[in-house]
C-alpha cells in the first residue's frame, strides 16, 4: 500500500496559531466583567493604514513632537552615546521614519554601527530592511524576527558592540503600570552594563489637548477603533453591527491615562461563530480598546531609577509635550 504524508509549512502553522491566539484573547477579553479587546489587534492591514492617517492628523501631536525632538536633538543624543561601535536596535519598527533621522546623524559622525530592527512580524522587518538598504546601501542592516527580549538578549551576547535601544512613540504608555515595570525590567536584564535606551514618553498636559488628539474631527480614530469589530466579523465570523457602537475616549486624571472604548448604543447580543457563542451588551456598556498612559518628568525619573537605569538626559520638543529620555543601564 502506498503511504502518503503531508508536510505543513511553518507559515501554515504560524497562521493557524495566530488565528487561535486572536480567538482565545477575544474570548478572554469579552468574558471579563469590563469587556475588552486587546489593542494589539488594532493593527491589521486596514488598522495600520488608519493609524498612518492618525499620525498625520492635525490633532495628533505625539508623532510630530517626537520627530521634532529627533531633528533638534539628534546630534546631542548621538554625542551622549559616544563613538564606540554600536548596535542601533529598534523595537517595534514602525515605518522607520524617525529612526532614519538618527541613522543620518550616526553616518555624519562616522560611527561604526549597524541597524537592527526587531519585530515579531516578519513582513515588517523585511520591508524595513529592504527600504533601508536601498536608501543607505552602506549601512549594515540585520533584521531580527523575534520577541523583543529574546532578540536583545541574543544580541548582547553576540558581540562587544554597545547597544542603543530605541523604544519610541510612547509605546510604553500602552502598557498598564505593572506591565511597564515588567517590560523595562526584562529589557534591563537582557542588556549589558553601559548600554543605552532611548524611550519615548508622552507627557501629561492640558486635558483638552490630549482629548482632541484622541477624538479627531474627521473621525479617523473612531474608524481605527471600529475596525476591530470589522476584523472580528471577517476573521472570526462575528456579526457585530459597527453602527450599533460608538467610539468614546477621554483623559482620566486619576489613572493618568486616556481610556478609549467602544460603547454599545443599544442592548444587543452579538454572535461570534469562531468562538461558538454570543455576548450580551447592555445599553452604553463599554468595550475597552486601549489605555494610553502619560507621564510627568518626575514619573520618568522614578521609573528609570526604580528599574536600574540612570537618566542621562531628557530631550524635549519646544512645547514640552513629549520626551525622548536617554537611559543608561547600570549593573554592579
Ligand atoms: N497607541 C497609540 C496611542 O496611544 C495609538 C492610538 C492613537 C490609539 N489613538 C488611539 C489607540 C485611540 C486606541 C484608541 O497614542
Amino acid at each position: 500500500m502506498k503511504s502518503t504524508y503531508q508536510v505543513l509549512s511553518p507559515g501554515d502553522i504560524r497562521s493557524a496559531r495566530e488565528h487561535d491566539e486572536f480567538a482565545s484573547d477575544l474570548l478572554f477579553g469579552l468574558s471579563q466583567p469590563v469587556k475588552e479587546i486587546s489593542s494589539k489587534y488594532l493593527y491589521d492591514d486596514a488598522g495600520s493604514q488608519l493609524f498612518c492617517r492618525i499620525m498625520e492628523l492635525p490633532e495628533y501631536y505625539p508623532t510630530r513632537c517626537e520627530t521634532e525632538i529627533l531633528l533638534r536633538h539628534g546630534p546631542a543624543i548621538v554625542e551622549s552615546v559616544g563613538d564606540a561601535r554600536l548596535n542601533l536596535v529598534e523595537m517595534g519598527a514602525g515605518d522607520g521614519t524617525k529612526t532614519r533621522i538618527l541613522i543620518n546623524q550616526l553616518r555624519g559622525r562616522h560611527v561604526d554601527f549597524r541597524y537592527v530592527p526587531i519585530d515579531i512580524s516578519e513582513s515588517a522587518v523585511s520591508e524595513l530592511c529592504t527600504e533601508l538598504v536601498q536608501e543607505c546601501p552602506e549601512v549594515a542592516v540585520k533584521g531580527l524576527v523575534s520577541d523583543y527580549f529574546v532578540g536583545v538578549d541574543w544580541l548582547s551576547h553576540q558581540n562587544a558592540a554597545r547597544n542603543l535601544i530605541l523604544f519610541l512613540g510612547s509605546n510604553i504608555g500602552n502598557f498598564d503600570p505593572t506591565r511597564q515595570v515588567h517590560f523595562l525590567t526584562d529589557l534591563w536584564n537582557a542588556l549589558n552594563h553601559g548600554d543605552y535606551l532611548l524611550i519615548g514618553m508622552d507627557l501629561k498636559k492640558a486635558p483638552e489637548i490630549i482629548n482632541q488628539a484622541y477624538n479627531d474631527r474627521q473621525g479617523v480614530t473612531a474608524a481605527f477603533n471600529k475596525n476591530l469589530l470589522h476584523r472580528i466579523n471577517r476573521d472570526l465570523g462575528g456579526d457585530f453591527d459597527p453602527d450599533q457602537f460608538v467610539y468614546y475616549s477621554a483623559w482620566d486624571p486619576f489613572a493618568g491615562a486616556v481610556k478609549s472604548c467602544l460603547l454599545s448604543k443599544a442592548p444587543q447580543s452579538v454572535y461570534i461563530d469562531g468562538l461558538c457563542r454570543s455576548f450580551d451588551f447592555a445599553l452604553w456598556e463599554p468595550i475597552h480598546t486601549e489605555s494610553s498612559y502619560k507621564f510627568s518628568v518626575a514619573d520618568v525619573h522614578k521609573k528609570a531609577r526604580h528599574i536600574g537605569f540612570e537618566v542621562v538626559e531628557n530631550f524635549f520638543d519646544a512645547r514640552h509635550y513629549f520626551v525622548d529620555s536617554l537611559w543608561r543601564v547600570v549593573k554592579e
